[in-house]
Formats: C-alpha cells, sequence, structure tokens
C-alpha cells in the first residue's frame, strides 16, 4: 500500500510535478482550494487532518506567489499574501504539530536580500534578509516553522523549471515557468528581452521532487537550499535555451535590471544576485541538483518522448 503524504499547493507549477514523480509510491492527499481545503482556515484544516491518521507527513507548497500582487499588499496583515503565506504556514504548523506529522516545507531564494558578492553564493548559514513582500512573508513562514516543535526540512527553491505542463488533472491552472516563457517567445520567433546584470540560480524541478522523496525518506531537520547547480544571469539562461532547443539566438537581447530599475521607479524592488551554494543537500541527503546544461539537455529528452 502507498504512503500517504498531505500535500499542499500540489496542483500548482512545482508541486503538481511532485506529484507525477513521486505518485507512484506516495498517495497524495490534495489540501488546497480546488479540494475545499483553505489552509488559512484551522478549523477547517483540523477536520481535514483527522481524516488521514495513516498520513506520515504534510509537504507544504501553498502560498500565494504572484510577488508583483504581493509588493502591492506590502504593510497589509489582512492581503492574500500574508494571510496565506504566513496565518496559513501557521496553521499548518499548528496541525503538522497536532497530528504529529513530519512537514517539509517549500521556500524561496527571495527570502535574501539579492546583494550577493560577484563569485559568492548564499549557504543556508547566511542571514536572512528580504527586500519585499512576498520574500518577507516567506521568511516568517520560515521562522514559525524553525521555532516549532515539529519536526521539519525547509527546502529553499529558485526559479524552478520543467519541460511540459503536468498529467491532465494534476495541474489545472498552468503557470509557465522562464525557460518556457523564453522558449515559447523564440518558437513564435519573438525577441526576448533579457537582464543580463542579474544573478538567477535556476532550478529543474524533478531534482525538487527528488529532494522531497528524499527527505520523506530520510526525514532530516534543518534547512536546504535545493536550488541548481548553475547560477547565470536571464540573458545566459536565454542564450543556453536557445542553444539547446536549436533556435534562434539573434532573438536573444540584453536588458539591464538597473537600468529597468530606473525607468521603473514605482517597481517591486530585484534581488540582484540570488546565487545560491546547494552542497549540503547533496552532501545530507545525497540529492545531485543538475547544471543548467544537464537540465536543459533533460528537458529537450523528456520532449521527444
Ligand atoms: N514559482 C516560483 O518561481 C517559486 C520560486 C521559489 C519558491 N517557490 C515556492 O514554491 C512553492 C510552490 O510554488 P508554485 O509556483 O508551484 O505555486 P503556484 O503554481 O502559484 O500554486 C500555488 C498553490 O498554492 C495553493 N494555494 C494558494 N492559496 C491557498 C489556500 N488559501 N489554501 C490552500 N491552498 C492554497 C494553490 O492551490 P489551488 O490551486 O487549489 O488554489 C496552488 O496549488 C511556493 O511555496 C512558492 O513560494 C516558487
Amino acid at each position: 500500500m502507498k504512503k500517504q503524504v498531505i500535500g499542499t499547493g500540489i496542483s500548482g507549477l512545482v508541486g503538481s510535478r511532485i506529484v507525477e514523480l513521486l505518485g507512484k509510491e506516495y498517495e497524495f492527499i490534495n489540501f488546497g482550494l480546488e479540494t475545499g481545503v483553505d489552509i488559512t482556515n484551522l478549523g477547517l484544516l483540523r477536520k481535514e487532518m483527522k481524516k488521514y491518521p495513516q498520513a506520515e507527513a504534510v509537504l507544504h507548497l501553498a502560498a500565494f506567489t504572484d510577488v508583483d500582487i504581493c509588493w502591492k499588499e506590502r504593510g497589509n496583515r489582512n492581503g492574500v499574501c500574508y494571510k496565506v503565506n504566513v496565518e496559513g504556514s501557521n496553521n499548518i504548523v499548528h496541525v503538522a504539530s497536532e497530528f504529529e506529522k513530519y512537514l517539509i516545507h517549500i521556500s524561496t531564494d527571495f527570502i535574501f536580500n539579492g546583494q550577493q558578492k560577484n563569485g559568492e553564493k548564499y549557504n543556508e548559514k547566511d542571514k536572512p534578509d528580504p527586500i519585499e513582500w512576498y520574500g518577507y512573508t516567506k521568511y516568517l513562514a520560515e521562522k514559525i516553522i524553525k521555532h516549532s516543535w515539529v519536526k521539519n526540512s525547509i527546502l529553499r527553491i529558485a526559479f524552478p523549471f520543467k519541460a511540459k505542463p503536468a498529467e491532465v488533472g494534476l495541474e489545472p491552472k498552468i503557470k509557465l515557468d522562464l525557460v518556457r516563457k523564453i522558449k515559447n517567445k523564440l518558437e513564435a520567433k519573438e525577441k526576448t528581452f533579457l537582464f543580463d546584470d542579474q544573478i538567477i540560480t535556476p532550478t529543474f524541478i524533478d531534482d525538487i521532487a527528488g529532494a522531497v522523496g528524499a527527505a520523506l525518506k530520510k526525514k532530516p531537520q534543518g534547512i536546504y537550499h535545493c536550488v541548481g547547480s548553475s547560477s547565470l544571469s536571464p540573458y545566459e539562461l536565454g542564450l543556453k535555451t536557445a542553444k539547446t532547443f536549436n533556435l534562434d539566438s539573434d532573438l536573444v537581447c540584453r536588458a539591464s535590471l538597473k537600468k529597468y530599475l530606473k525607468t521603473e521607479p514605482n517597481s517591486r524592488p530585484r534581488q540582484i544576485n540570488t546565487a545560491l551554494d546547494n552542497k549540503k543537500i547533496e552532501q545530507e541527503l545525497g540529492v545531485k541538483m543538475l547544471d543548467i546544461d544537464e537540465a536543459l539537455q533533460k528537458m529537450k529528452k523528456q520532449l521527444k518522448s
């Protein structure tokens, strides 16, 4: 019989692929708005948790992830961003503690200020310092979990991407990731403007699923940077995407984040360099996170099959 795992946010971009890859081994119970379970409602969560005494863990991905809308809500503790990301996560901690479940929480590189020095990478010991509201709410969630009694791991991910939408039914609202957005534009023969003065750490979602699988088995305690092995600019990512999929690299055009922020003073603050180090997850959980060339090749192979 499959082991049960309670999953929040498993109908989203990342979660749906985790279910697709780990679904043979685990039965994921979907706690989401689609299934009538709002994580901001503690009473309802408790009632639902009672139905699954056999579940061995809670995988918590649910979040309000529209960073621009979150920024518009900054300072508003009644806004949806704070309600879901902070109060919802607090509720998840409550029920995981009450029903004695291991908790895996998915967090983000946006808990850092993005001022990392060139050539250096944030590790798990570096102090978070979020610069916008989404990152701040995700940081508050991390703090709640860290200071709770629940046995937990926090997996910080960044710029997740995958080859294609999940199987029918698993991902009702399709959300495109950065790599697929670039690829789609190039396939449509449209120019794509990408920052060459920003550093990001794209992460193949299949590797995140591998890390979740390892965490479900080993049940470690602590924070892990669950990110790809390459940190590069979006512009470089565009060139690599064009090369891998034999698309026209002349359509990949340089843009400048610094210039953008000057011309759009009302836009949300941006992290300039969020290079993250992933040694710990490999050393402690034995999870290999692909570099960007390996990940794009794997994506290409999956699209052919
Ligand atoms: N995407 C990124 O670039 C990125 C980067 C770093 C970290 N992350 C983190 O990774 C996790 C997954 O992100 P994602 O991009 O896959 O998310 P997503 O596609 O935006 O999906 C959000 C998920 O959260 C659920 N949800 C939202 N509000 C809820 C509520 N009140 N109660 C219950 N469920 C609720 C949604 O469920 P329904 O569909 O049922 O409404 C959906 O499954 C998040 O924790 C996010 O912070 C994402």
